[in-house]
């Protein structure tokens, strides 16, 4: 029979799990934080959240309250990084997801291949009185006899069972679901966990368990026969005489992960440009191999019909004032007969189109969800011609030419640096510009496009985040590479709000 032992496999895989878990929660904290609501339908619409963070009431009018209106600041003590910094706390965690699956992985194998499964997978039906009998026990608070830890108790090896092979899974499951490449390309996996934002709420339910999980664990490792387990978790033996040396190094674990967690944080925001540089080089390689091959077929698989279509749309990014664009307000007063756009950059001929020349190329129709980083969603119907049609009126394009650089009559909402506002503007890769569902859309519901959701045109690429198709267009340019535009970053939300450029998850 396999002895349960604490081998020191296990016991540095625990603290790790540790160190990484806590930086789940707390890049999750940050992104939750934009977004501070929670529902089970995709459409989000005011009032339907069924759990939210927040005081403030969302107007049922379509458009009064943006989506950034919504977001909070949360301390860096608590939050990954803190701030609002949603840019950032989206690249630590996707980082962290990796390296906590990785792990995960090595833990449950090593469990396996050793035999040590045993610990925590129950293998009789009797662990659920037993584990009750412990219930009740804690629940006078009493502590069950040392004799039933070998080396758990039957509660404790319920509770391990369900964090390792259910919550843990759950979050792996989940996870994934939230990224629109995924879904874009996929749509049953979304609709088998009963929707993007089921899955969302499902992910959150199970961050809850697990933080509530850590600290009653903490909690209960300093009550619970510290004398037995401290010197097994610590050493590797149970040898009640080295409980004070054990309790030590413990404590000192725990001040070193906690000072770890908080350098952490700090660190990132001394120089939020070489940290967003850093993360998005370790995590680039990774979507390499998973989300960049997802390429979205929505409208094939006919995942939304009229009836989906979400009866309110949150947006984000208010139309520009006339001291913003006295450009685009003159064209929004002409009802934006007088709108042509510029198509320029590395193309033989550069030229101006306007709306009608647009409407005259086919067109494409498309029930899409928009998704966008802070956590809601959208579904609308989007008319337009593609995004490659539209380029062909430049005549061709520079082989040399990588992305399509997208300018904005709007302005963005801060800059890197505090300099006056500039254009906002978004690099999009051509592997983008040539999806099937790549359009420049007009007409959003059957209507013209309405002001707040960037008329008279926007981009609209169903495999990314909502924060790189462009509204209020005012000029295409094809470019060479995105790092010799603005601040080198991608676009208006990369080098202001530390985002990455590639918008897959
Ligand atoms: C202990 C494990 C984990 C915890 C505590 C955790 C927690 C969270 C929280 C609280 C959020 C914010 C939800 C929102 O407001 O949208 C989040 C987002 C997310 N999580 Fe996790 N998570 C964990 C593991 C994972 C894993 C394993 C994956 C992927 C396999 C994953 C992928 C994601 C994604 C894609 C998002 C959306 C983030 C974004 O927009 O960038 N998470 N997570």
């Amino acid at each position: 029979m396999t002895e349960y032992d604490f081998p020191a496999w296990l016991r540095v895989s625990h603290l790790l799990n540790f160190f990484l878990i806590g930086l789940l929660i707390r890049s999750g904290w940050q992104i939750i934080a934009t977004h501070p609501r929670f529902y089970w339908r995709n459409d989000c619409g005011p009032g339907t959240d069924w759990i939210r963070f927040t005081r403030r009431v969302v107007p049922r009018e379509e458009g009064a309250y943006m989506a950034r209106d919504d977001e909070s600041s949360l301390p860096s003590w608590l939050a990954l990084p803190g701030g609002k910094n949603i840019g950032l706390g989206r690249h630590w965690h996707g980082l962290v997801t990796v390296l906590w699956v990785a792990n995960g992985f090595f833990y449950v194998g090593l469990l396996f291949l050793t035999g040590q499964w045993g610990r925590i997978v129950p293998t009789s039906w009797d662990v659920i009185p037993s584990a009750w009998e412990s219930l009740t026990v804690y629940a006078g608070f009493g502590i069950p006899g040392i004799e039933h830890f070998t080396p758990y108790d039957s509660l404790q090896q319920l509770m391990y069972f369900t964090v390792v092979f259910i919550a843990a899974p759950l979050m792996l499951v989940t996870g994934p679901a939230m990224s629109p490449a995924l879904i874009g390309r996929h749509p049953w996996y979304a609709k088998m966990l009963g929707g993007r934002q089921a899955a969302r709420s499902l992910h959150f339910l199970g961050m809850a368990f697990l933080t509530f999980f850590t600290v009653m664990h903490i909690a209960l490792v300093f009550v619970v026969h510290p004398d037995h387990n401290l010197p097994q978790m610590m050493f590797g033996v149970d040898d009640p005489a080295r409980f004070a040396q054990a309790l030590t190094v413990c404590l000192i674990g725990i001040a070193l992960v906690v000072a770890a967690w908080l350098a952490i944080s700090y660190l990132s925001l001394v120089d939020v440009r070489k940290t967003q540089r850093l993360l998005f080089a370790l995590l680039e390689p990774i979507r390499a191999v998973t989300v960049n091959r997802m390429v979205s077929r929505t409208r094939r698989a006919s995942t939304y019909t009229d009836k989906d279509i979400s009866p309110y749309h949150w947006s984000n990014g208010r139309h520009p004032t006339s001291e913003e664009s006295p450009e685009w307000t003159a064209l929004a007063e002409g009802g934006f007969e007088d709108f042509a756009m510029e198509i320029g950059g590395l193309t033989s001929h550069p030229v101006r189109v306007t709306l009608d020349e647009l409407k005259a190329l086919p067109q494409q129709e498309q029930i899409a969800m928009h998704t966008c980083m802070q956590g809601w969603t959208g579904i609308a119907k989007w008319k337009g011609p593609k995004v490659m049609d539209v380029m062909a009126l430049a005549g061709q394009r520079d082989p040399a030419a990588r992305f399509l650089m997208v300018t904005s009559f709007g302005l963005a909402q801060k800059m890197h640096d505090g300099r006056p506002l500039e254009p906002y503007y978004s690099c999009i890769p051509l592997a983008d510009c040539l999806e099937d569902e790549s359009i420049f859309a007009w007409s959003m519901n059957d209507r013209p496009l309405p002001l707040t959701f960037g008329a008279p045109l926007r981009l609209r690429v169903e495999s990314i985040h909502g924060y790189k198709m462009v509204k209020y267009i005012h000029a295409l340019e094809w470019i060479k590479d995105y790092r010799e535009v603005g601040d080198g970053m991608g676009g208006t939300r990369e080098d202001s709000g530390y985002q990455a450029i590639n918008a897959r998850i």
